[in-house]
């Protein structure tokens, strides 16, 4: 049931604010963030190292996690790609907190890298969006993202519901490992709890979206670019964008630019540039002066208080002025507006791109 919406993603998409409510409040008692009993026996005075495992959009979810756990709990995270990960030797060994994200829980991939780390001896934490899947089953402790069921086969509800749970665990350790005092974590909290409004605030801006998806929808290329965290949320960007318009894109750290990719940039390239990041703003600036300078085509995504990108920029969407770490929560809905609209207005089937399946349970 699509609820009036025209496609399951739109529709998804659109969820997002109850989404993030809804996983919150699955974890919280008394205020405080509860994982619930299994977890709480986890011995963490024995783990000295955590890893993230996953596919795809997932993947980006655990580039997020990995980012708030090195920013709130001072931990060090890595983070491979399921299908790599077997074939990598990896460092995983009994003081190994191994964590799965997995929307369908029943990815291959990820549930193989799963087994090995199992028999490295590894505690093993699902992160999964399906009750009693694969993934869910076999793990030592299973945490739900509560997004309930996710029918587009582009990931957008489940992506925002791992976000937010990434944020909710380096928030737990932070508290643990006395990272961050009571009064940043009371603080964060409080910024948590307000989000879904932030989110229907940057939904809004679906007017102007679905205008400018009507400009870019002939591109044959683009690219998208960010530093920092914004680096990580211009990949979910762009894998969007690719797997329901085909419009071949890449992205990149923006620093790079000119390390080759610059080469590509020619009148029209469509560039869609996420600067929310306070300290690299003027760096994002001038890399946004550089694209122009070559005559590309410039969407940014930026906060209100950032006039400076308006001025260069082509188009600019503006997300509300929220810290900094929590900003990729915001500014994937744009991100992910503009591909629904693309997709849409090149006629495509938005919500069974082709080639593409929801669960990839082949490796
Ligand atoms: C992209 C997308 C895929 C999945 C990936 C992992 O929109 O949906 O990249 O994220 O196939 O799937 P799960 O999370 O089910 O393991």
């Amino acid at each position: 049931n699509k609820k009036g919406y025209p496609h399951f993603m739109l529709k998804e998409i659109h969820e997002q604010p109850e989404v993030v409510n809804k996983g919150i409040a699955r974890y919280m008692k008394d205020s405080q963030i509860y994982f619930g009993e299994e977890f709480e026996k986890i011995d963490f005075s024995k783990i000295d190292n955590i890893v993230i495992v996953a596919c795809g959009t997932a993947y980006h979810a655990g580039l997020q996690g990995a980012y708030f756990l090195k920013k709130l709990a001072g931990i060090k995270v890595d983070v491979e790609v399921a299908s790599e990960f077997r074939y990598s030797d990896p460092f995983i060994n009994e003081k190994t907190l191994a964590i799965f994200i997995s929307q369908s829980g029943e990815t291959l991939d990820t549930l193989m890298a799963m087994k090995l780390s199992k028999e490295l001896g590894a505690t093993t934490l699902a992160i999964t969006n399906v009750l009693g899947s694969t993934i869910s089953r076999e793990a030592d402790i299973v945490l739900y993202t509560m997004a309930g069921p996710e029918i587009s086969v582009a990931s957008t509800k489940a992506y925002t519901a791992q976000v937010a749970l990434m944020y909710m665990f380096a928030m737990y350790m932070g508290i643990k490992n006395k990272k961050i005092s009571i009064e940043e974590y009371n603080e964060y909290m409080r910024t948590i709890a307000e989000f879904s409004d932030r989110i229907e605030v940057a939904l809004e801006n679906k007017e102007k979206i679905h205008e400018l998806a009507k400009k870019i929808k002939d591109c044959r290329n683009g690219f998208y670019i960010g530093r920092g965290i914004d680096e990580k949320i211009a990949r979910e960007g762009s894998l969007k964008m690719k797997e329901i318009t085909y419009i071949h894109s890449e992205a990149i750290a923006a620093g790079e630019l000119k390390h080759g990719t610059i080469a590509l940039i020619e009148p029209g390239t469509l560039v869609v540039v996420v600067a929310t990041q306070k300290d690299m703003i003027e760096k994002m600036v001038s890399n946004i002066k550089e694209i122009k300078a070559r005559g590309g085509y410039v969407i940014a995504i930026t906060k209100e208080n950032y006039s400076q990108v308006l001025e260069v920029a082509d188009e600019t969407i503006f997300i509300e002025d929220i810290n900094d770490m929590l900003a990729p929560l915001l500014t994937v809905m744009p991100l992910q507006l503009l591909a629904y609209y693309t997709a849409v207005e090149k006629g495509l089937d938005v919500d069974k791109p082709r080639n593409l399946a929801k669960s990839v349970t082949v490796e």
